[in-house]
């Protein structure tokens, strides 16, 4: 049995516990019993065509370990400088345009395009050499601007302190006008899918509901 006492607890996510292990690797242990070979598949194939994800280090059915990214995660950085939320809105945005060249790899099922499906904020860290991209575990295949709306549906219905509101709809509305401007017909979609994936809190789903009902236009 590998021993516990040499791991720090970093972060727990909505499915992992992550830890820092004694030689400062990271590990991530899924709390759901998803196969975290498949998210290593994906990051190798990732860093393989340049998008900047952690270095895979060791990959079992429970556990991930990769390289630890030090730096805020992009979340972090919104609220503690909020005149950037901007700037921040734009290189969200430019992750998605990165992401929008790289072919969806064959061992992905489905069709279509390469989709993260979770890139909102949190799961970007901003890096010493840039931001990098976490949390591959939702990857699929679809439609481009389905994967752009998710980032928009994450972020509009997350729950925030009264003073960060008027900072999301900054980064929200700067994201927005640096993405293909279709994706916003994308948003009912995106709400039902990201209902659909965990359980939410009452007002959260209250939220995703009303972005399903919404027309698209
Ligand atoms: N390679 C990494 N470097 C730095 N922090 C990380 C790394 N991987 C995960 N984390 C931290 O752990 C949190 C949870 O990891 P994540 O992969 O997003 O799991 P979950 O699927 O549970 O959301 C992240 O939001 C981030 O704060
Ligand atoms: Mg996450």
């Amino acid at each position: 049995m590998r021993s516990v006492a040499q791991r720090q607890h970093l972060a727990s996510g909505q499915d992992s516990d992550v830890f820092i292990r004694s030689d400062g690797l990271l590990v991530k242990r899924t709390r759901t019993g998803r196969d975290l070979r498949c998210e290593a598949e994906m990051m190798l194939y990732l860093s393989g065509h340049g998008i900047p994800v952690p270095r895979v280090f060791e990959a079992t059915e429970d556990e991930l370990v990769m390289q630890y990214v030090p730096g805020p995660r992009m979340s972090e950085e919104i609220g503690r400088k909020p005149w950037l939320a901007g700037s921040l809105g734009e290189e969200l945005a430019d992750l998605h345009h990165r992401l929008d060249l790289i072919p969806a790899p064959g061992f992905l099922s489905g069709e279509g395009d390469l989709l993260h499906l979770d890139l909102h904020p949190g799961n970007v860290v901003l890096g010493p050499e840039g931001p990098v991209v976490l949390d591959w575990a939702s990857a699929g295949k679809g439609d481009r601007r389905l994967d752009v709306a998710l980032s928009w549906v994450s972020l509009a219905v997350a729950h925030l302190a009264p003073v960060m509101k008027l900072t999301r709809w900054r980064f929200l509305r700067s994201f927005m006008a640096n993405v293909d401007p279709e994706a916003k017909n994308a948003i009912p979609e995106a709400a039902r899918i990201r209902l659909a994936r965990h359980d939410r809190d009452p007002r959260e789903r209250a939220a995703l509901q009303k972005l399903m009902d919404r027309e698209p236009h």
